[in-house]
């Protein structure tokens, strides 16, 4: 055995600078370019988000406007992603849908297979508008496929929020509700060094392109102890039911040692500084639907599981019950934690590339010592 020290998980380990976001678990802040997430989510549309992480600063308002007609423009799909959706098996999880489509757009992407192309890193700008436009199309389509329902077109006479909620459903809900799933999108787009963001600057730091390094980071999204956690929540509280069998479920999946989704965080102990938004957003849907057997499910489960536990809800927690009640399926919830976090996600690689350096960590042998075949 060596006597290296071993940081399991990297906990605790500064592996490089950033300047897109800062993570503060002492006051409970996040800043997205030096910006708290919470004015921007009460103030920015998601589109301005993308372009302040990717560029450093606030679009203009002609800026903006010129991105936004930019994006409109991007929305559509090729034929053959549809094809390659279609020959998915039905019941395929819309994670793996999500992430084969994304590598798809890599293929599709001409630029990529000139010489030199991948690493021209002057076009990873427009590779990570082109995949932040595309998204949304594409899980709007895995969702209206999964309910068996016809596909419905990009509009460009709306935004990206109001867009994506039409290609899905074919209607708008209420303003209040469109702006609640706006501020999940703004929460969700950027969080430092986690899992996946990690994951795509490891594969950026070997000069391959964006697309592979997004494909490696919604594999690493997909687990239920990162971005999975959302979908997790809403089996958690179908599983419970009602508020009245909080304290008999608790105490089993206690005693069973469980973990409960949608609670505790690497980084935050003392809780999550998104979650507050987050949970009053979710509220406005509660208020709209009525749901009161809903919101006091969740409110006891957290209630318990904090007094037992001490133990704070993370972004997860609030925004599954918000995507059920905005009507996705499930297993959409973390396909639209893709489509948010691709801009933390592209704004990372771009940023890795600028001033790149190998990722390649040690590791301390533990196996057997020399040995020969006899
Ligand atoms: N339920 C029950 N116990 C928990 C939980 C939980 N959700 N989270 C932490 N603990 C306990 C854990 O069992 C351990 O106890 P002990 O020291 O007695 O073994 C202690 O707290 C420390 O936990 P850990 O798992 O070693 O700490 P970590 O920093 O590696 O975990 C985490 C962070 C997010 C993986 C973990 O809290 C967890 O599994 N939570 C549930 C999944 C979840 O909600 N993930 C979303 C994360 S945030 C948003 C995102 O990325 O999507």
């Amino acid at each position: 055995m060596s006597d290296t020290e071993i940081k399991k998980g990297l906990a605790g380990v500064v592996v490089d600078e950033t300047a897109i976001s800062k993570v503060n678990p002492e006051t409970n802040s996040l800043l997205y370019r030096g910006y708290p997430v919470q004015e921007l989510a009460a103030t920015q549309p998601f589109e301005a988000v993308a372009y302040l992480l990717w560029h450093g600063e606030l679009p203009s308002a002609g800026q903006l406007a010129e991105f936004e007609q930019r994006e409109r423009s991007l929305r559509s799909l090729d034929p053959r992603t549809l094809q390659l959706l279609d020959a998915m098996p039905a019941d395929a999880h819309p994670m793996d849908l999500v992430r084969t489509a994304v590598s798809q757009l890599g293929a599709f992407d001409g630029t990529l297979h000139e010489a030199n192309g991948w690493t021209d890193r002057t076009l990873d700008l427009g590779r990570a508008e082109y995949l932040f436009a595309q998204l949304p199309t594409i899980v709007a389509a895995v969702q209206r496929r999964r309910r068996g329902l016809p596909l419905i077109a990009p509009r460009d006479d709306l935004d990206y929020s109001r867009n994506f909620l039409w290609m899905t459903f074919g209607e708008l809900p209420s303003d209040a509700a469109v702006d609640v799933f706006r501020v999940s999108l703004v929460l969700y787009a950027e969080h430092s060094f986690n899992a996946s963001t990690f994951t795509a600057r490891v594969i950026a730091s070997t000069t391959s392109d964006m697309y592979s390094a997004v494909v490696g980071a919604v594999g690493a999204l997909k687990g239920p102890l990162h971005g999975g956690a959302n979908e997790a929540v809403m089996h958690v509280l179908e599983e419970i039911g009602r508020a009245e069998n909080v304290v008999p479920w608790l105490d089993a999946a206690i005693a069973e040692k469980r973990k409960i989704m949608g609670f505790g965080h690497r980084v935050y102990k003392h809780g999550d500084s998104r979650v507050p938004t987050m949970h009053a957003a979710l509220q406005v849907l509660l208020e709209e639907s009525g749901r009161r057997d809903l919101a006091d499910l969740y409110a006891v489960l957290e209630a318990e599981f904090v007094a037992r536990k001490g133990i704070y809800p993370n972004l997860d927690y609030p925004s599954g019950p918000a995507y059920h009640l905005l009507g996705f399926d499930t297993e959409i919830f973390t396909p639209i934690f893709v489509a948010a976090r691709v801009t933390g996600w592209t704004a990372h690689i771009m940023e890795q590339s600028a001033s790149n350096a190998l990722i390649r960590p040690l590791s301390a042998y533990n196996g057997a010592e020399e040995r020969h075949v006899p």
